[in-house]
């Protein structure tokens, strides 16, 4: 059989190369769900994404960076085929170790990236991607939304949540001070030093950065909602 190996370009980004958090240290995977719990609400919050794509039993849905599985658990619950792809594999096996205590057996586990990962089955009604994107730098998240485009059917979703910044550029220091401040209120002086990694050394950046890359990669922005100044949810549709 004639196997052609994939040519990865010298000029690729690597989106292994260790800026930010290290989600590939097995320490900060065991604690992951443990420290998110304190400001967020799993099952809640896959059920919100759920009725906000409309995901129904007989659908296919890919989770980007899916991490410990956050999504995917709930909505291999919910459909009929979870692709869950993360770069990191501690994070991965925390997933895979919670589908299998689920007893879920619909969920396809990939190591892989927004930049590498191929889907190989046919194209999905849904991606979802919470909290992932931002670690890639501007030009390769428009790469990335390209790439997501790709492996939607027409008429598919794509559930991006992320920590985009949604205020004027001048009042950056308040803003970035009170995501800090509150973030250790809620979640402790860990979380807080994760904000501060998070801002000086991942690639997080403004909505209307954000809007353009969507729309130019050809998705309709269906809801682009805000909670907080520096957290963005959008729903778009494959046109
Ligand atoms: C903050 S966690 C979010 C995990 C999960 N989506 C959640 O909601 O809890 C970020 C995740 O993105 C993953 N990640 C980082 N860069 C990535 C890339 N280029 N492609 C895919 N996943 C990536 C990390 O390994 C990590 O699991």
């Amino acid at each position: 059989m004639n196997r052609k190996k994939a040519v990865v370009p010298s000029w690729q980004y690597d989106e292994r190369a260790k800026t930010g958090v290290d989600y590939e240290d097995t320490a900060i995977a065991a604690e992951y769900d443990n420290q998110h719990s304190r400001f967020r609400d799993f099952e809640k919050d896959a059920r919100m994404v759920i009725q906000r794509i409309d995901l129904q039993p007989e659908h296919t849905v890919i989770d980007l960076g899916c991490g410990t599985g956050a999504f995917v658990i709930p909505a291999a619950r919910s459909c009929r085929k979870v692709f869950a792809v993360d770069i990191s594999p501690a994070m991965l096996d925390k997933c895979k170790e919670k589908a299998r205590k689920a007893g879920l057996g619909n969920i396809e586990t990939h190591c892989a990236g927004f930049l590498s990962y191929k889907h190989k089955g046919d194209p999905v009604d849904a991606i979802v991607s919470v909290v992932a994107l931002h670690h890639l730098p501007d030009f390769w998240k428009a790469v990335a939304l390209k790439r997501m485009y790709n492996m939607l059917k027409p008429g598919g979703k794509l559930y991006l949540f992320d920590v985009i910044f949604a205020f004027p550029v001048e009042s950056y220091q308040s803003e970035l001070d009170n995501w800090v401040n509150g973030m250790g209120e809620k979640a402790g002086q860990s979380m807080a030093e994760e904000t501060v990694i998070h801002i000086r050394d991942e690639y997080s950046t403004f909505d209307w950065i954000i809007d353009g890359m969507i729309e130019r990669v050809g998705f309709k922005i269906e809801q682009k909602l805000s909670e907080l100044p520096y957290c963005l949810t959008y729903v778009n549709v494959r046109l």
